[in-house]
Parts: C-alpha cells; structure tokens; sequence
C-alpha cells in the first residue's frame, strides 16, 4: 500500500533529459522545494519512519542530503552531520573513497562528529549504484556506530544496487534500504 503523498511529491520532481551529458535523465528535487506540500510530506514521511527509532545521528551526503537531512534531525531530535566531497571540512577528517563512472571520488567525516554507540540514518536524495551510500555507511561504521538505516528521495531502479543495506526494499520513492 503506497502512501497517497508519495504520489504527490512524484509529480514534483522534475526529470530534465540530457542533463549533466547526453542519454543521462536527471532527476531534479529543487521543484519538491518550491511546493511547500510536496517538501513538507517528503519530510514527514521519513519522520513518521524514523522518529521511534532512537536515531542519534542524521548523516548528510552533499549536497542534496543537506536539504533533507537537516529538517529530519530537527524534528526526530537527532545531532546533523554532513558527509562532504574533498578538502571542505576545516577539521581532522577521516575518509571513504568510492568509484564514479570516470575516476574516484570520496566523503569525508569530522573526527569526533559521531562516536561509538551512536545509531545513524544516512540521508541523500538519490540512490544510482549505491557507490555513494556505501562511502558513507563504511565511514560511520569506521567510528563505531550504528547505521540503522540509509533514506532516499529517489532510487533510480534500473541501475544495480551494490550497497548491502541498499538490497532490502525496492519501492521507487522515499525510499528506505
Ligand atoms: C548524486 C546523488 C547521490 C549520488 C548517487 O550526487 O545526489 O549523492 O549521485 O549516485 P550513486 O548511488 O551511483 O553513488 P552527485 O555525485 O551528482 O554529487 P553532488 O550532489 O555533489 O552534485
């Protein structure tokens, strides 16, 4: 039984053809945050989800799990971390590379931001290969916590999944795994 909302935010996002090259659809999330419903739902389905789950820490990917993440931790009352692409963070930082379609690329973490015990919800808006959320999930279980679960906007169903905790479920939005 699909919730009535995920309908609505679907008819939000934007597919854009060709875009950032040739044969490749992009799925665009800035006009779900121009519909203050559609942002507003997509929230408070993954709130609904998360909120009894004892999640301590709400893990951003950049860019786009900054847009999602934050107002998720706010109302579950979870700290916000962001996960970022290289030499961005001022900190100590530790990290996990991870394979594009033409080279590596890789997240980094400030050390100290999650500890040991914490349980952790990883938050993007996309999941393709999987490549990105594996990144993050190894630097969270690196320092000892608890990845309870990772949150998607969008899984793209046609491309392979390669993340173990990505493997559960295969609904196509807001999606869990
Ligand atoms: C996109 C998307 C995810 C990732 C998913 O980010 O926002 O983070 O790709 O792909 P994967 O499942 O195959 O790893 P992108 O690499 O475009 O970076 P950006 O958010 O900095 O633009």
């Amino acid at each position: 039984e699909e919730d009535p909302r995920i309908n609505g935010i679907k008819t939000k996002i934007r597919v854009v053809p060709d875009f950032p090259k040739k044969g490749i659809m992009f799925q665009d999330i800035t006009t779900v945050l121009l519909d203050p419903k559609a942002f507003k739902d997509t929230i408070d389905l993954f709130v609904e989800r998360y909120r009894d789950k004892n999640i301590s820490v709400v893990a951003g990917i950049e860019a786009r799990g900054f847009l999602f993440g934050p107002p998720i931790a706010l109302a579950i009352g979870a700290k916000f971390v962001p996960l970022r692409k290289p030499k961005k963070l001022p900190g100590e930082t530790i990290f996990e590379e991870y394979e594009l379609e033409y080279g590596n690329d890789r997240l980094e973490m400030h050390v100290g931001a999650v500890e040991a015990g914490d349980r952790a919800l990883v938050v993007d808006d996309l999941i393709a290969t999987g490549g990105t959320l594996c990144a993050a999930i190894n630097l969270l279980e690196r320092v000892g916590a608890e990845v309870v679960e990772c949150a998607c906007v969008i899984e793209l169903p046609e491309l392979k999944v390669c993340c173990r905790k990505a493997e559960a479920q295969g609904e196509a939005i807001v999606h869990a795994c």
